[in-house]
């Protein structure tokens, strides 16, 4: 489908995740550019724009067309000139890392910030180096999970509300049993305050309006009111759908992709297995989003 002069939308899977090319983010991308990638993500969920050369200010610059930026609590690996940008690196220079590897970044499926009160509307990640092989990104489509939940799976959900934290200590599912990389005395980097949050295991995208699962195994950690006997069974049926391969795609990065997904309508996780002596640098923003429905 040809959305604008040069601009080509392109679906990946069935299920998820659109290829755009043909347009350039560096200059000022038209109004009309904007509606037509936003279009592409309301469709898509995920989409992948190729060739791009962003520096940090251009890359801040267009994720602002979707809202103001929130920064990671852990102030570690943000660009120090511009820490609206969190670098995500398995370089290492000086015997330091340069940033965060994906030990940090989502070893567990999830979506960003689903702790907080507000999670974040869509995160973008931009490849600036990338490996021959491994560091892929898989994502999932969660009104697709929602939709093909058993009727009787979605009326028992559809008013019920989990618990989200941070803590990777207190979530059996989200121990790091892929240490390597994770350069932090676990229990400082844990112990950084953050809030907890209940949100609705279904939540209704605020602007298609479709109803999405809203859980994911690295934040949610039980269910309102629910005890545990009943609560942690339910926690991990709806975690094993939501990862069925029939509502993902597996993103192989490209040098130049800027990698765009909705938060509020997905699921993702760092694959990992960086061949030696691949090196994988993405810089990576986020949106503030609103409170789930
Ligand atoms: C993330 O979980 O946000 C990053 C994914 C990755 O490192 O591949």
């Amino acid at each position: 489908m040809t959305v604008a002069t040069a601009m080509k939308v392109t679906p990946l899977t069935p299920a998820i995740g659109a290829e755009i090319t043909g347009v350039d983010l560096s200059g000022t991308p038209t109004g009309s550019d904007i509606a037509a990638i936003h279009r592409a993500l309301l469709d898509h969920l995920v989409i992948v724009i190729r060739d791009q050369k962003l520096t940090p200010p251009e890359q801040i610059a267009f994720t602002k067309h979707w809202g103001s930026l929130v920064r990671r609590i852990a102030t570690d690996f943000l660009h120090p000139e511009y820490p609206d940008v969190l670098v995500l690196s398995n370089r290492v220079v000086d015997g330091k890392p340069a940033g965060a590897t994906e030990a940090y970044a989502g070893f567990t499926w999830h979506a960003d910030l689903t702790y907080a009160e507000r999670p974040s509307l869509g995160s973008m990640l931009h490849a600036l180096e990338v490996p021959e092989e491994g560091g892929d990104t898989a994502f999932a489509n969660m009104y697709r999970a929602y939709e093909t939940l058993p009727e009787a799976m979605r009326r028992k959900i559809d008013t019920l509300r989990a618990l989200h934290i941070r803590d990777r200590r207190k979530n059996p599912r989200a121990q790091i049993t892929k240490k390597e990389g994770f350069v932090h005395d676990i229990d400082k980097y844990f112990d950084i305050p953050a809030p907890d949050s209940v949100h609705p295991i279904v939540r209704t995208h605020p602007e298609t309006g479709r109803k999405a699962l809203f859980v994911n195994p690295r934040f949610a950690v039980a269910i309102e009111n629910m005890p545990d006997e009943e609560a942690q069974p339910l926690l991990d049926e709806l975690f094993e759908h939501q990862k069925r391969p029939e509502f993902t795609y597996r993103h192989k990065w490209r040098l130049g992709d800027l990698v765009f997904w909705d938060n509020r309508c997905t699921i993702h996780l760092a694959c990992g297995g960086i061949k030696p002596p691949g090196i994988r640098t993405l810089h990576r923003t986020s949106i503030a989003g609103d409170v789930p429905f």
